[in-house]
């Protein structure tokens, strides 16, 4: 007996970030965030469960996984087999199409994509919420991968397993732009899950943290629905550098960035300085994504690329949510 489906996932850029956990358990987010579901940033997963398996496997990008990674795929599944009532072990199968070395994490497609594909190779109801709260639970910021266009995610309640993110407005609300600006190759040094947690138990920073993220989260919100980028870009800016600041703060420190980090945010300042509406975020790795018009990304991509350290630029804009292929 075979049960099979696949799914397609886009990945997502935090403009209000999250960082830190309110129930470690349940994966349940300290804080609330926002995000942007990006085009062309794509995983692409099939789920087989399969009477002739006598284990999970996971091929991702055509080679078998780390067992870590496995594992965590296994965990996901095993919330699938127990809601569907299944005990088959599954095949699955995942691939990026990211452009390569995009410097743009697959964790968030790649999970979405994954509780999608394994929910309807089981024969459960495409539900996004349901999605999105199980996706949440191998990755926060996987959970907002579920909608498409400007995502919310509320602060979670300690034992709420069922806390998803939904849609705040749909892609055609707001025509922006990313322009990731790439500025290494290589992994980043210290994951984001184990970053926080670190960050959570040793920075003298972190309740100042939690305590102001609700109002940054609340401006970048208020920012979206006005389709108002100078209070978008303001909101995330301060965000970005509040978490990364709490994280430096750690003992010891985890810092993401580099000194191509540091060009690139000076240059989408200095860009600022000259009349352009552009702001930049930063995520658990040193490349910098800056958040401009669609009228504007050329020349932000260009002054980017001239920026030192800086090895490329991408360009995405807003994306769908999760759908089953
Ligand atoms: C900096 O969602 O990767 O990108 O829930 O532990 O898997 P876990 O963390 P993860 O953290 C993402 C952190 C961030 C900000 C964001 O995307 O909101």
């Amino acid at each position: 007996m075979k049960r099979e489906a696949r799914a397609t996932a886009r990945a997502n850029i935090a403009l209000a970030k999250y960082w830190g956990k309110a129930d470690a358990a349940l994966n349940l987010p300290a804080v609330p965030s926002l995000s942007m579901t990006l085009d062309p940033l794509l995983t692409h997963t099939r789920v087989s469960f399969d009477d002739g398996l006598a284990a999970d496997s996971f091929l991702l990008g055509g080679h078998f996984a780390e067992p870590e990674e496995t594992a965590r795929v296994t965990k996901l599944l095993d919330r699938v087999r127990a809601e569907a009532g299944l005990s088959l072990h599954a095949e699955v199968e995942s691939n990026n199409q990211f452009p390569t070395a995009s410097g743009l994490a697959s964790s968030a497609s790649g999970f979405c994509a994954l509780a999608a594909a394994a929910r309807a190779a089981a024969g459960l109801p495409f539900d996004r919420a349901k999605i999105s709260a199980m996706a949440r639970q191998a990755s926060v910021s996987a959970a907002r991968s579920a909608f498409g266009g400007y995502v919310e995610l509320p602060l979670g309640k300690p034992g709420d397993g069922t806390h998803a993110a939904s849609e705040l407005a749909p892609p055609s609300h707001w025509d922006l732009r990313i322009v990731v600006a790439v500025t290494s190759e290589g992994r980043k040094a210290i994951g984001s899950t184990s970053g926080m947690v670190h960050t959570e138990r040793t920075s003298p920073y972190y309740k100042s943290w939690v305590d102001a993220s609700p109002k940054l989260a609340a401006e970048v919100r208020a920012g979206i629905l006005a389709r108002d980028l100078p209070r978008v870009g303001t909101a995330m800016e301060q965000s970005t550098l509040s978490m990364h600041a709490c994280a430096m703060a750690a003992a010891p420190y985890v810092l993401y960035f580099r000194p191509a980090t540091l060009a690139a945010l000076d240059c989408v300042r200095g860009l600022r300085d000259q009349g352009i509406a552009v702001w930049a975020t930063a995520d658990a790795g040193p490349h910098i994504k800056a958040l401009c018009h669609v009228d504007d990304h050329e020349r932000v991509a260009h002054a980017l690329s001239r920026a030192d350290g800086v090895l490329r630029t991408l360009i995405a804009s807003p994306g769908d949510g999760v759908s089953i292929d």
